[in-house]
């Protein structure tokens, strides 16, 4: 299992598993306008040929937004959603970008407790963000010095 940066090549599987998994899932168009984009990043995690999840940052000088993170169902409970964002981390380190936020679905406990174990941190609430089901999302940061 090897972590590597997503290519558009990859898009067919990726798209496989993000309308599987979302009620209002990404677009082919969207994730490649964004991979196009030098201040975004988006890793997979692939075995065999096979995607079994990916990730993606878009940053703003030292601050990212984690726009997605998803693993394909069969694989999930694995570690390979802890080992995408313990990934996405380094990476980001690696280029100064120490602080990170993101969003989640309130009821989406499992995403949540992978993020806490990351050293994200509630920091806010946004109403009614999600639809399809109409939802809060909580918004969560990984601070330096905060973790
Ligand atoms: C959220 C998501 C990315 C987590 O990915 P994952 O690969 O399942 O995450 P991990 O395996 O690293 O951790 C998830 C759980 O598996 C458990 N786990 C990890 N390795 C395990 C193993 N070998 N055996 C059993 N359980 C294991 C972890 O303890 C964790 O348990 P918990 O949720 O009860 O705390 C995945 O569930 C997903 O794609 N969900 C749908 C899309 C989504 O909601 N994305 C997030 C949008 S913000």
């Amino acid at each position: 299992m090897i972590v590597r940066e997503m290519e558009p090549g990859d898009l067919e599987q990726v798209m496989r598993i993000e309308e599987t998994l979302f009620s209002v899932p990404w677009t082919r168009e969207g994730f490649l306008t964004y991979l196009l984009k030098p201040e975004a990043a988006f890793l997979v995690v692939e075995e065999k040929g096979s995607i079994l999840g990916y990730c993606g940052v878009i940053t703003v000088l030292d601050e990212g937004d984690i726009t997605n993170v998803a693993v394909r169902p069969d694989r999930q409970r694995e570690g390979i959603g802890n080992f995408l964002i313990a990934s996405l981390i380094r990476l980001m380190d690696a280029i100064g970008v120490t602080t990170l936020h993101l969003e989640v679905r309130r009821s989406n406990a499992s995403a949540i407790r992978l993020y806490q174990r990351q050293g994200f941190k509630e920091d806010g609430l946004r109403k009614h963000y999600y639809t399809d089901p109409d939802e809060d999302a909580l918004l969560m940061s990984r601070i330096p010095g905060k973790c």
